[in-house]
């Protein structure tokens, strides 16, 4: 059953035994960093200046080469909407179990997947988080309930492929490659985009759970924004950060197709995110990747002088199954790939 029906069900003063991690998410943060991550300024990225656009090209190649993430800002998507997408999210948790359970799908590919913990199916442990999932391109599909939740997630997810598309050109640029570059090489005419909608629920011992345990993304950049409460952490350095995003910024990390086209240039990082006590945490991300059949390795003019590709090519496709069908043990899934 959901995390969300659990906690609603009895009234939980500890957590079921079959959800507690050995890790204790607490232990590892005890020395963080201070430092935040960049900010990336996207009317700067979209200026008619070319001064202005080369700087920010600059920083925004610094921010993928050093960070992997970065919070964008000024990047034109009304708070109205994305307050909306928030609340018409949490209205699809808030259906009953059994209107929810018409989206179980099993597969990886359904257009439109319900489900709890990470997989069930291979999880040792269940964590602590209810998901969404729905593929919005090159289709678009989503729940009809609630009321206006579908005609919502259009308007956002068309939004958010467009400065995708504007943020790639940017990436291709400080890579020194063609604008075009990446679009055309992976084909995202016909690229897919998924959106992951995540709900984590209150959690009496939060220090027992994990929310969504280490990995990093498939695709080439994902776009996340929350509700008012945090939980993302990123590994940076060796140390897990707790994210704190600006109000009304994207949070954006490169994902592991990046790493491979790239050829590591460009690395896609390991994050997580963690349960509190307070409330129920909603978290909106969108992965944008090729089109689901292109294979993806290194491309030549990154690879360098001493032609050594750091990963083998794979069908976009297969790695996400290789992914979805091995258990997150806190590594990247890159390493399965890596040569
Ligand atoms: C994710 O990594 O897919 C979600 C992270 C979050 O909930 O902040
Ligand atoms: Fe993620």
């Amino acid at each position: 059953s959901s995390v969300k029906e659990l906690v609603e069900s009895k009234c939980l003063s500890s957590v079921p035994s079959n959800y507690i991690c050995l890790e204790n998410p607490e232990d590892s943060i005890l020395n963080y960093e201070t430092d935040n991550i960049p900010t990336i300024d996207f009317s700067q990225l979209t200026s008619s200046n070319p001064s202005v656009r080369s700087k920010a090209i600059k920083q925004l190649g610094d921010a993928c080469r050093d960070w992997g993430f970065f919070m964008l800002i000024n990047h034109g998507v009304s708070e109205i909407l994305r307050d909306e997408v928030i609340r018409t999210s949490q209205g699809f948790f808030d259906l009953t179990e059994k209107e929810k359970m018409e989206h179980a799908g099993r597969n990886l590919f359904d257009p439109i997947r319900y489900g709890t913990s990470f997989n069930v199916t291979v999880d040792k442990t269940l964590f602590w988080r209810d998901y969404l999932k729905c593929h919005v391109h090159p289709h678009f599909n989503a729940p009809s309930k609630p009321p206006g939740f579908s005609q919502t997630l259009e308007e956002y997810i068309t939004k958010g492929r467009e400065l995708v598309e504007e943020l790639l050109e940017g990436i291709s640029l400080s890579l020194g490659l063609e604008e075009n570059f990446i679009h055309k090489r992976m084909n995202l005419d016909l690229g897919s985009q998924l959106l992951v909608i995540n709900c984590y629920p209150p959690c009496p011992n939060p220090e027992l759970v994990m929310g969504l345990p280490a990995h990093t993304d498939h695709g080439l950049l994902t776009l996340l924004m929350q509700n008012e409460l945090g939980g993302l952490q990123i590994q940076h350095n060796g140390k897990w950060i707790p994210v704190h995003p600006l109000p009304n910024s994207f949070l954006i990390n490169t994902g592991d197709h990046m790493e491979i086209l790239t050829n590591g240039k460009y690395k896609s990082v390991v994050h997580r995110a963690v349960a509190n006590t307070k409330a129920t945490r909603i978290s909106v991300g969108t992965a944008h990747g090729p089109k689901l059949d292109t294979i993806v390795g290194p491309a030549p003019e990154l690879v360098g002088d001493d032609n050594t590709a750091s990963y083998r090519a794979i069908k976009y496709s297969d790695y996400i199954e290789l992914q979805q069908n091995h258990e997150l043990d806190g590594k990247s899934c890159l390493d399965r790939i890596r040569i």
